[in-house]
């Protein structure tokens, strides 16, 4: 039986390995943390991460050929491949701060797996890593290896938050890099027939280890590109009176280009495209590269552009000022169906308001209120490093409630903003929420999801990304 090892039991990890674990029977798989509390949740009927469907393929899995384990040094031992899938976050202090990435849980992994080794292993880079990485972790386990052999493989996951289990299932693609030596290419003939347990061969790419490693962060980086396309696009539709969603379509028609993930919103999010953005920049900043690197930032400018320019409208449109206002926020997750807010816009959003004194009222589904509570007084890069918790002021707690109903989140305010694109947000009863509203009563749709003619026939003045402007709106011109 072939025994694999994930460690960090993570976004990424938990319900890769979870699907591994389902589709290969004759593996059996440990998944492995150093935070006890992480674990306990995998074995609980609580599961640390919220994501559909992740529940059903644990619950098959779990104790046959699937465990959740603090043993870390333990399964690392027996294991023949490791999976590496610790966090890599962007570095906050030292030499490429708020840009390169921290390898520290990284390295720390390596220099374990080397210690505990008995045994020939492959190791699979599972996080998102800078190029070159490998080359690190190569020289981490041979100069400690005692003599045992490791091959590093690259296997960057793809999946995306809220449909993770449904991009496991069926990915597009599976990519694995390795040396091309002989052994190199056992390792990866290895990993392949894991995979092929359940994806078309067709479908499992196989490259060299830097290809690999590059074209996750070249993708992720495209994927953000695009969305920062069209949101730059949405500014151009507000002053002309054009429709984003009809330009979207009528451009993603060219099957050259293709009509996905050219939704305008009030700015993307998520653990990956600006983690892995920065972590290009400073790449070619290391490489002299100067103008690649420039290039690249303007797709987190544009993106930070957008969520200040959605503070801006809401503020221009409701007489230039929120003071004292209650504002409801519908949405503080990414994106929907997930409980996770690394880097949702939802944050730069409310600190926006809060600093015009706004008084919020925030619901999400999923987002407890622990959480958001801490997202707002983290400073940026701090999500990973919760012990560096500031304590909010006094004054700001109180202007910020979580709620845990839409009707009571809206309930005396005087605007909703619309930031995360939840399901439940399209089906609500807007004249009940109309009518328990402060007038003039605003609606703020970060993410095009609201039924405009719908809420302009209640009363509601309507702002929604990159469609043309009522005359309200026309007439109050936000400064970007
Ligand atoms: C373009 C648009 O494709 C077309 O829809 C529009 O109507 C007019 O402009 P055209 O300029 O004729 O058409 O050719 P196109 O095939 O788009 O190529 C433009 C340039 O991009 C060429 O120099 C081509 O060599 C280059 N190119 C194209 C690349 O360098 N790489 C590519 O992957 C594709
Ligand atoms: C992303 C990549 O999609 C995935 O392949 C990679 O493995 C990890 O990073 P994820 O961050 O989970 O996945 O979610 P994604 O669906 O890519 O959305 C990222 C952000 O972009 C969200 O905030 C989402 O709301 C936003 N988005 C997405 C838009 O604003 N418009 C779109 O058209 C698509
Ligand atoms: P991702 O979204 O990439 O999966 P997460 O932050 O959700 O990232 O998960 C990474 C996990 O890795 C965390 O649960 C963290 O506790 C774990 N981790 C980090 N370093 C180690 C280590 N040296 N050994 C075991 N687990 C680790």
């Amino acid at each position: 039986m072939v025994k694999i090892c994930c460690i960090g039991a993570g976004y990424v990890g938990g319900p890769t390995m979870a699907v591994i674990a389902l589709k290969c029977p004759a593996i059996e798989v440990a998944v492995v943390d150093i935070s006890v509390s992480r674990i306990t949740a995998w074995n609980s009927d609580q599961l640390p991460i919220y994501e559909p469907g992740l529940d059903a393929v644990v619950k098959q899995c779990r104790g046959k050929n699937l465990f959740f384990s603090t043993d870390v040094e333990k399964h690392v031992s027996e294991a023949d491949i490791v999976f590496v899938s610790v966090n890599t976050p962007t570095k906050t202090s030292g030499l490429g701060a708020g840009k390169a990435a921290d390898l520290t849980y990284w390295e720390s992994a390596a220099r374990m797996i080397a210690d505990v080794s008995k045994s020939d292993k492959i190791v699979v880079e599972e996080s998102t890593v800078p190029v070159k990485t490998a080359e690190a972790i190569e020289k981490i386990l041979t100069h400690n290896s005692k003599g045992i052999k490791f091959q590093i493989l690259s296997n960057p996951e793809f999946l995306a938050e809220g449909t993770a289990i449904q991009d496991l299932f069926s990915p597009d693609r599976v990519l694995i890099g390795g040396r091309e030596t002989p052994e190199g290419e056992k390792a990866i003939q290895a990993l392949k027939a894991v995979y092929a347990n359940w994806v078309p061969e067709d479908r499992i790419l196989t490259t060299n280890l830097w290809s690999a490693e590059l074209s996750k962060l070249a993708a992720n980086a495209f994927l953000a590109q695009r969305i920062s396309s069209v949101n730059a696009m949405s500014a151009l539709c507000e002053a002309t009176g054009a429709n984003i969603t009809e330009v979207s379509y009528a451009v993603g028609k060219d099957s050259r280009i293709g009509p996905k993930f050219l939704n305008a919103s009030v700015g993307f999010g998520g653990s990956c495209f600006q983690k892995d953005i920065l972590n290009l920049v400073y790449i070619c900043e290391c490489n002299g590269l100067p103008e690649v690197a420039e290039y690249w930032k303007q797709v987190i400018k544009i993106n930070d552009y957008q969520k200040n320019r959605f503070v801006n409208r809401v503020v221009s449109s409701m007489f230039n000022t929120v003071s004292n206002k209650k504002i409801a926020v519908l949405g503080s997750a990414f994106k929907k169906d997930t409980g996770d807010t690394r880097e949702t816009p939802a944050i730069d959003v409310c600190k926006g308001l809060l600093g015009g004194k706004a008084r919020l009222s925030i619901y999400d589904p999923q987002v407890t209120e622990d959480q958001i509570q801490r997202d707002l007084v983290m400073n940026k890069f701090d999500w990973d490093h919760p012990l560096h918790l500031q304590p909010m002021s006094p004054t700001t707690v109180k202007r910020v409630s979580v709620v845990w109903d839409a009707y009571e989140a809206t309930k005396g305010a005087h605007g909703v903003c619309i930031l995360t694109e939840w399901d439940e947000f399209k089906n609500l009863d807007y004249k009940k929420i109309y009518d328990n509203m402060q007038k003039p009563a605003f609606i703020f749709d970060g993410r095009n999801i609201a039924d405009m003619d719908k809420l302009r026939e209640i009363g509601f003045i309507v702002y929604s990304i990159g469609k043309p402007l009522d005359g309200w709106l026309k007439d109050m011109p936000a400064v970007a």
